[in-house]
């Protein structure tokens, strides 16, 4: 199923509300793209334990100080690797709550470093193997700087091939968008009655 609507929120406070019906004190949470910390820190807030990636230590050194300075450092596994290598460092048969990649190049970073379509791709379809029965990814992709259109078109390609049966996705358009603005794409897994007959 597809669905769109708009927000006048930014997509990233859109993402953080769409996100927060699925978490819980029990959850388990991975962000594929740590950038400054500020959805790793979101995560680390709602769930029991977070894995994050980034291939920059500059987010790893960003995002551990903002975690120490809200106590949750404890809860966060920060990883200096390419999300291209997620299952490697996920635990087999650890499965993920939420999932959320924030495309792009890390702000007041050096811009030139930026994740690129077929790592993403990658990134992705791994994500939805360490899915849980009922998780949801969110992905922001950006289109204005250079590589972020193809990014973006290969991930809107990815999610279109999605089982519509296992999969509902929601496209969110900000109120005020022009073709250079964000979008955000949050993919939820649907629990399939016949696959689980003992949940109705
Ligand atoms: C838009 S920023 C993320 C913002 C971040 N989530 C936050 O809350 O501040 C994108 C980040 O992706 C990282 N990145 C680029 N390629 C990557 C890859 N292959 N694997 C993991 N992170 C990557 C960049 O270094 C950058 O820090």
């Amino acid at each position: 199923m597809l669905s769109t609507r708009f927000t006048q929120h930014a997509l990233v406070t859109e993402a953080h509300k769409t996100i927060q019906s699925r978490l819980s004190a029990k959850s388990i949470t991975l962000d594929a793209t740590m950038g400054n910390g500020h959805d790793t820190l979101f995560l680390a807030r709602h769930s029991a334990k977070v894995y994050a990636f980034d291939i920059q230590q500059a987010a790893l050194d960003s995002t551990y100080q903002q975690l120490q300075k809200h106590h949750l450092a404890d809860k966060v596994v920060l990883i200096h690797e390419s999300h291209e290598q997620l299952r490697q460092h996920i635990p087999a048969g650890e499965k993920m709550d939420v999932i959320i990649f924030n495309l792009g190049y890390l702000p007041r970073g050096n811009t030139t470093i930026i994740t690129k379509t077929q790592s993403t791709l990658s990134a992705l379809n791994q994500a939805l193997k360490i899915l849980s029965p009922s998780g949801i990814i969110s992905i922001v992709c950006y289109p204005g700087h250079a590589g972020g259109q193809e990014e973006m078109s290969a991930v809107t390609d990815w999610y279109q091939q999605l089982d519509s049966h296992q999969f509902a996705i929601t496209v969110i358009h900000s109120m005020q968008e022009t073709a250079q603005s964000p979008r955000l794409f949050v993919i939820k897994a649907v629990q399939n009655i016949l696959n689980n007959p003992e949940k109705p």
